[in-house]
Order: C-alpha cells, then sequence, then structure tokens
C-alpha cells in the first residue's frame, strides 16, 4: 500500500488559488479577488533591457547554477534596501528566496516541531498559514484589527502557552491593510524580548504604504536576536519574478541556505542577475512614487464607492497601506455564500473565513482594488453593494408557516 497522506495536508485551504485564476481568466467578471499588482505599472521595457544586457554580457554565469544563498550582485542590492530603511545589513546576513512566500516556507521548516504552540495574528494571510500548518504546530491566535495588535491579549496568551516563534505583518497588514504605529512596534518587541519569543517579519507589502514610515521591528532588534525580515519584489516591481528575502542574523542564514539547498538549491540564476540589473540602472524608489499616486487613487475610489454602496450595517478598514480593504457584515452574512449571488451579478472577492487561523468568522470579505480602474471599482463595489442589501434584507414570508418569521434574522 502506498504511505498516507499526512493528516494536516487535507486540511490546506485550495479554493482560494482556483478561485483567483478561475476570476482572473473570466473578462464579465470584476474581480476584488487576489492580491495583484496593476499589470500596466510593470516596467516592462526596463525588465526587457536588462534581460537582454545580462544574456549579451553575463550569459555563462547567468545561465549557470549558483550558490543557494544567491547572487551578490541582488544580495548587495537587498543590503541597500535594508539600509534605506534604516536597517544596518551585509549580504551574509541575506538569502534570496523564491518570492516571500518560500521565505515563509523555510523559516517554518527551521524553527516549527510538530507540537509546538505559534503565535499568529487573526485575521492573517491566508498562505502564510498553509505554509506554516505543513509543519505541524498549534495556533496560538491573537486580534489584529486595522488599528493594531491586540497586545494584553498576546501577553495573555504567551503567559498561559509556551509559545517560541511569532508571525506578523507590522507594516500594511494583509488583509486588513493596518500599520503597528512606533509605539506599538516598540511594545510588541519588548515582549518578544521578556517572552523570548521569535518574531517572523512580513514586510511584502512595506512599501506600498500611504502614510508615515516606521521602521521594521529588525531595525529596533539590531542583533537580530528576536526577529527575521522577510521581503519581497513581487508587489512593488513583479510577482512574476519570483524574488523575495530574508535578513536575519548569519547563523539563521547558513541553516536556510541549508533548508534551502534540500528544497530547490537556488532561486534561477538569470532572474537574480537580470533584478540586481534593473535595480542598478534604475530607482526602484522612483518607480514605488510613480505605482503609488495609482494605487492611492483606487484605494480612494474603492472607499468612496463603499460609502456610497454599502448599506449601513457594513463596515471597513481605511488601508494605511497594500492591496485590500477589510469589509464587515452582520454576523447572520456568510461571505461565501454571498460570493455565489456575487459571481452571479458580475463580481468577485475573497471571503473572510480563510483568513481566521481559527476559521471563526464567515462574515467578513477582502476587497482588493490594486489590479482594477477606478470606473471598474465603482462599478463592481455597485453591484457588490447591491447584493450585499438584499442579502441583509428579510427573506419574504409565506404567511401559512409561521416557522418562517421565527428563523428569519437580519
Ligand atoms: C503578506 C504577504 N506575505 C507574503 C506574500 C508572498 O509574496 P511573494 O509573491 O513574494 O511570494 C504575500 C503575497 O500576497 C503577502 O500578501
Amino acid at each position: 500500500m502506498p504511505p498516507a497522506f499526512k493528516q494536516w495536508i487535507t486540511h490546506l485551504q485550495t479554493a482560494r488559488t482556483e478561485r483567483l485564476l478561475k476570476y482572473a481568466a473570466n473578462s464579465e467578471v470584476i474581480s476584488f479577488a487576489g492580491g495583484l499588482p496593476a499589470e500596466e505599472l510593470f516596467p516592462a521595457a526596463e525588465i526587457e533591457a536588462a534581460f537582454q544586457y545580462v544574456i549579451r554580457e553575463h550569459a555563462a554565469e547567468a545561465l549557470q547554477y549558483t550558490w543557494s544563498e544567491g547572487c551578490e550582485p541582488l544580495r548587495e542590492r537587498i543590503v541597500d534596501w535594508l539600509h534605506e530603511h534604516g536597517l544596518s545589513a551585509k549580504p551574509a546576513q541575506i538569502l534570496v528566496t523564491h518570492g516571500a512566500q518560500q521565505a515563509l516556507d523555510l523559516l517554518a521548516k527551521l524553527y516549527i516541531h510538530p507540537g509546538d504552540a505559534m503565535v499568529i495574528e487573526s485575521p492573517t494571510y491566508v498562505p502564510a498559514i498553509q505554509a506554516f500548518e505543513l509543519q505541524g504546530p498549534r495556533f496560538v491566535s491573537v486580534t489584529r484589527t486595522s488599528t493594531g495588535l491586540d497586545m494584553g491579549q498576546l501577553e495573555a496568551r504567551l503567559r498561559f502557552d509556551s509559545a517560541r516563534l511569532m508571525y506578523v505583518i507590522p507594516c500594511a497588514h494583509n488583509p486588513t491593510g493596518g500599520t503597528l504605529d512606533v509605539a506599538q512596534r516598540s511594545d510588541l518587541l519588548e515582549v518578544a524580548q521578556r517572552f523570548n519569543l521569535m518574531l517572523i517579519e512580513d514586510a511584502a507589502y512595506a512599501d506600498i504604504r500611504y502614510g508615515a514610515f516606521h521602521p521594521p521591528l529588525a531595525a529596533i532588534d539590531s542583533n537580530l536576536k528576536h526577529v527575521v525580515l522577510v521581503g519581497s519584489f513581487s508587489k512593488v516591481l513583479s510577482p512574476g519574478l519570483r524574488i523575495g528575502w530574508i535578513f536575519a542574523a548569519e547563523e539563521v542564514i547558513r541553516q536556510l541556505a541549508l533548508i534551502k539547498q534540500a528544497s530547490d538549491l537556488q532561486t534561477g540564476t538569470l532572474n537574480q542577475l537580470v533584478l540586481a540589473r534593473y535595480l542598478e540602472e534604475h530607482s526602484l524608489r522612483s518607480h514605488v512614487k510613480r505605482c503609488l499616486s495609482v494605487y492611492r487613487s483606487r484605494r480612494n475610489a474603492a472607499l468612496s464607492a463603499l460609502a456610497a454602496k454599502f448599506p449601513a450595517a457594513s463596515y471597513w478598514s481605511v488601508p494605511a497601506g497594500g492591496f485590500s480593504i477589510w469589509v464587515g457584515l452582520p454576523p447572520s452574512v456568510s461571505s461565501e455564500e454571498l460570493l455565489k449571488a456575487a459571481v452571479a451579478r458580475g463580481v468577485a472577492f475573497e471571503p473572510g473565513l480563510p483568513f481566521f487561523p481559527e476559521h471563526k468568522s464567515q462574515n467578513y470579505l477582502r476587497l482588493s482594488f490594486s489590479n482594477l480602474d477606478e470606473a471598474s471599482i465603482r462599478e463592481g463595489l455597485t453591484r457588490l453593494g447591491g447584493v450585499v442589501k438584499e442579502s441583509l434584507s428579510p427573506t419574504p414570508q409565506c404567511p401559512s408557516n409561521p416557522r418562517a418569521s421565527a428563523g428569519t434574522s437580519r
């Protein structure tokens, strides 16, 4: 008999990715699902020029294997990014990964032993839950809202559960779009030091911010005893390049490089060198500035449309960063059910349930505005607002059946 699947694999969410691809392929549906950057903002000509340069001048190196830790020119450019964000770093503290997603997977493999308690924000980024879940931890969830993390709850949980690891998205949190302010960041680090906690800080959206810059947790914990920082070029440049990174103490990077070797040997040399060339030739900061003005307008268009088209019983976050708005509906509404009605009207979104590690609340949904123009955002939210209003209006009752009225809730 072939070996059985590991039990927790069967618990993983697959619907999300399927849904994302399905709606992306269906041009009839205005899709707020998936945190996709806007295609029209990709610097395609500059990337093409970088590819041509690398193949013309460095073909032998670019088409060959490289180090598991990553190519030196790219690690140096990542160090530059870290310096710009107030961190002092050297290339030996960097591991280049296949996107931030692989970084989370490698960190899960390094730090999680089956059955270990691990703190996780609730709600949080769904594929992070998946990456951690594969290593079999016991999740200890702490409430995160667009205004911050429930620090009282975190301390209470840490007193009770001996967790040594926590996953946190301080900046432009996915899905709420909230950002921890400086005081919350120092409080979090103080708690990490007191309870001997390692923080996996996810900065995938750190540069997609509509408000003030706050230094990463890794800048406060300058000797990197309690923080490993994960970053990505997906949201600011292109997810198709599949390049992310980990910044951590050298000893941690050495361990992670061994795990990466076992997993995929290395991230593609060609893509690494092309990205390094692009970053040498162009200012990523200027590119991000151009993108931000588009994303900010789209966020504002979505917020205005929500205010105009959604019923009073709904509420939503005003994202300080990122690509999405987190919408709450009355507890009687199931966003999975709502999605079926919405798709029939030509609009899609991400139901909120999978974002909760404990799968507790079904009445939330995530709307990503980044890859839609403003007219589509307005049209999509007009359609969706109508569907939400209908879901809240009382079900027509049959006078001959008195039990129908008792079961009706708004
Ligand atoms: C919070 C967060 N972390 C990590 C990732 C993974 O990004 P990448 O494309 O770099 O793998 C995403 C992608 O949506 C994300 O939202």
